[in-house]
């Protein structure tokens, strides 16, 4: 029996920094009100979903991935009356909505962690004696040590910032808690979930000392990528197939391999995870050559993304660091082409349409991000990718914001000639080149072969088909012959049916 593929299989996910996207409220934050009021744009952008980073009550120490109360709306961002409204309106336009969850740790403002604080179930998180010296070496992923004392004397374990205790995953109370807080979201009527830092949640019994280099964020260690790990997913799935409707999740799984990927997407477990290899990949046909073969032959329920909240934007990456390079933008259109031919589901990060580039240089008493302020300023922290969405108009707010409200980040002047506005009408913006690029997609939609062919290609390009799809990008510095075709269906730049310039990709159509 053939089954209908499931709505996220191939879906295009459009990723929504909730404090970024709209302020409908005035205050200079995006809101969940704003969100709707822009329903509109994301349909006709054409993706399939929005995911909705985290907008629960939390002091906002990371920018709401502190958790104070997993079953509510923080002011800032409205109400559960407001969420009821826009996923039901999100439906309305045809578009799935995934909600972030934060199952590795919650804000010191928790009501769990307060109690601890009193001495009252401390088990719920990571708390150690120790002496004057912090239990092991592991340094928090923020930068400055993984443990701060509680005003007893005693230590506990933050991965991420002193407000963000790590939860103790050996208690099953914290099971319990977060079985109880998907349902929550399920019976809302969410389709889905974003599960931050999913390779977290358990660390090695004993809390054993770690060479510095096989702390980080992706490495295998005592700290990422326990094994435990994969009993929470297979429950957690359990619950979300006992909903109607295709629920699913997918677990934000940093990596060398695709093997290690493939291990949360096993059948019973998640559904996707991302796969951040091409985003980690300079610009180089040989290099993404590699990524697309590794993820296929790994995993069943491949993703592809470029760009998120977390990550310096890629513009800007394949600009070699500059943040309004033509080449940059060339290459991002191209790579996005490039991506939304592959098979699988793709997830765009809000602001990539528009050809945003990282903003570098704000200033110093503007930025937010912890790890800005925690590294002393040596890192330049994630502000640059953060900085709210320009809408309309010639000056700050651009929309973003009701006129004489400031955005809780400073927008650059070369945004005039980036907002929603401007592009909608110019053919040749990047606006225009996502949104045909989009349509061009769902046209080919079911009709592709699931796996990729490749074609002999020019050194420093790649050619591959799937079905009468042949796509092609030039990663080089000239120009290169375009394989047999019968029509051009969209280039990432002009192309005229014979060369494919540098920076650029096309799909072509094959009888
Ligand atoms: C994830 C989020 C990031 C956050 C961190 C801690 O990596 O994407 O924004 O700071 O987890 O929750």
């Amino acid at each position: 029996m053939h089954m209908e593929t499931p709505w996220w299989r191939d879906a295009v996910v459009y990723e929504i920094y909730v404090r970024s996207f709209a302020d409908a409220s005035g205050d200079g934050v995006g809101d969940l009100t704003g969100i709707r009021q822009r329903l509109p744009y994301l349909s006709e952008l054409g993706v399939d979903a929005i995911w909705l980073t985290p907008f629960y009550r939390s002091p906002m120490a990371d920018g709401g991935y502190d958790v104070a109360d997993y079953r509510d709306v923080d002011p800032l961002f409205g109400t559960l009356a407001d969420f009821d409204a826009l996923v039901s309106e999100a439906h309305a336009h045809g578009l799935r909505v995934i909600v972030d969850i934060v199952p590795n740790h919650s804000s010191a403002e928790h009501e769990w962690f307060k109690a601890a604080l009193r001495g009252d179930g401390r088990e719920r998180y990571i708390f150690h004696d120790g002496g004057e010296l912090p239990p092991n070496n592991w340094q928090s992923t923020f930068s400055g040590p993984a443990w701060s004392r509680s005003p007893d004397g005693k230590w506990y374990l933050h991965l991420f910032a002193p407000e963000q205790p790590d939860f103790n995953w050996r208690n099953p109370e914290v099971h319990s808690e977060f079985l109880d807080v998907l349902r929550f979201w399920l019976d809302r009527g969410v389709d889905g979930f974003r599960i931050d830092v999913a390779m977290g949640l358990y660390k090695a019994e004993g809390l054993p000392d770690t060479p510095p280099e096989d702390q980080a964020f992706k490495a295998e260690s005592p700290i990422w990528g326990r094994p435990e790990v994969h009993e929470v997913y297979r429950r957690w799935r359990e619950v979300l197939d006992s909903y109607p409707g295709e629920r699913m999740a997918i677990g934000e799984v940093w990596t060398d391999s695709a093997e290690d990927l493939a291990l949360y997407v096993r059948p019973d477990e998640l559904h996707q995870s991302f796969n951040f290899a091409w985003l980690e990949a300079p610009w180089s046909a040989t290099a993404f050559r590699k990524v697309v073969d590794d993820t296929l032959a790994a995993v069943t329920s491949p993703t592809w993304v470029l760009s998120n909240h977390d990550v310096v934007r890629h513009v800007t990456r394949y600009g070699e660091g500059l943040p309004h390079s033509t080449k940059g933008l060339a290459r991002g259109r191209a790579a996005l082409l490039a991506m939304l031919a592959l098979p699988g589901s793709a997830y765009l990060y809000q602001g990539e349409e528009l050809g945003l580039p990282e903003v570098t240089n704000l200033p110093p008493e503007a930025r937010q991000d912890p790890i800005f302020a925690r590294s002393l300023g040596k890192l330049p922290g994630r502000d640059g990718c953060r900085v709210p969405l320009p809408w309309s108009g010639a000056a700050e707010p651009y929309g973003f914001s009701p006129d004489g409200a400031r955005p809780w980040l400073p927008q650059p002047v070369e945004w005039t000639a980036l907002t929603v506005e401007r592009q909608a009408g110019d053919p040749g913006s990047t606006l225009s080149f996502y949104r045909e690029a989009l349509r061009a997609r769902r046209a080919l939609r079911g009709s592709l072969s699931d796996g990729v062919t490749w074609l002999d290609s020019p050194e420093e390009s790649l050619f591959f088909t799937r079905g009468s799809l042949t796509c092609v990008i030039n990663c080089g510095v000239a120009p290169v012959p375009l394989p047999p075709h019968d029509r051009v269906l969209i280039g990432s730049a002009p192309v005229d049916g014979h060369l494919l310039p540098p920076d650029t990709a096309a799909w072509l159509h094959t009888s």
